[in-house]
């Protein structure tokens, strides 16, 4: 399989690898940066800007399986995020094997891109007909565009998140900057609305969607001297997500002692801001990030 879809190789800068679990990845040696896609979910596993640490986090007991997600990167979550009676958690998006439609190569960055397209399948969980392109620049910046065209003949809405794990050196000593401010709905507080006051910190279990949210986040990562940027268009709700300590325990794919490594800062369009797309429209969220030293 993967000699087949090496047709899309780059010599010396892109080629599809057998990953973890052998499923099929795009592995991305550029100037600029080094990163890892998996066919499965669309799933940025790294993204490693030259002269920098390793941007993303990945958990050590991830599963690596066609059925399941992977845990950490950025899984895409579509068509609705959250729990849904007898479907996948988050969508079907990120357990879904996505064609790999493209790689190339300019002065940003390489660029892969992946397409999902409605299915048997997907019109079994969810009515939609769709394609979903996920554009993935890996250059000095992490550029992820989840490009939405309905290609049915009646309006759909559905949500959309790009869950990113980021990798920090202690979550405990880490301010999340730039929605202070804001309202967010607290879903370990029985999803009350509740305004979010100075920056963002991590003291127990946390899992918020931040709403009407446009700016860039910023991720201030005291123990690893690091600043993570995370700007956005065409977003309007921002997911931040620490398991804490018994949530990290009672996930198997989560190491015990793993969370104090990662913060999700999430650009997504859910609840009441799932997006809604005409017959034959196009919607394009996307996500940038970048990384600095202090
Ligand atoms: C977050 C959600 O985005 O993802 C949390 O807000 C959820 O509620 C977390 O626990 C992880 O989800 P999953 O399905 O990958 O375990």
């Amino acid at each position: 399989m993967a000699t087949d879809l090496n047709r899309h190789a780059i010599a010396g800068v892109a080629e599809v690898v057998g990953g973890q679990g052998g499923l099929p990845a795009v592995r991305v040696r550029g100037a600029a940066a080094e990163g890892l896609v998996y066919l499965h979910g669309a799933h940025v596993a790294a993204w490693k800007p030259a002269g920098m640490e390793e941007v993303l986090w990945m958990s050590a007991k991830s599963a690596f399986e066609p059925a399941k997600a992977i845990r950490g990167g950025v899984p895409v979550c579509f068509p609705w995020f959250g729990p849904k009676k007898d479907a996948a958690v988050h969508g079907f998006a990120r357990v879904a094997v996505w064609e790999l439609e493209s790689i190339r190569h300019a002065a940003a960055g390489v660029t892969v891109a992946l397409l999902l397209r409605s299915n048997e399948v997907t019109r079994g969980m969810w009515p939609g007909d769709f394609s979903l392109r996920h554009r993935v620049t890996f250059g000095a910046q992490l550029e992820m565009a989840l490009e939405l065209t309905n290609t049915g003949g009646a309006a759909l809405t559905a949500e959309e998140a790009l869950h990113t794990y980021f990798a920090v050196g202690d979550v405990r000593q880490a301010r999340v900057k730039g929605l202070a401010g804001v309202t967010y709905v607290d879903k370990v507080d029985a999803a009350k609305q509740k305004l979010q006051e100075g920056d963002i910190t991590i003291t127990g279990e946390t899992d918020r969607v931040y709403l009407n949210t446009r700016g860039a986040v910023v991720i201030e990562d005291a123990a690893k001297r690091r600043r993570i940027t995370v700007g956005k268009e065409n977003s309007l709700a921002t997911v931040v997500w620490n398991p804490w300590i018994a949530k990290a325990k009672a996930m198997a794919d989560f190491g015990d002692d793993e969370w104090p490594g990662m913060i999700c800062v999430e650009t997504c369009n859910v609840g009441p801001h799932a997006v809604s797309v005409a017959a034959g429209q196009t919607h394009v969220m996307t996500a940038r990030v970048g990384v600095a030293r202090y």
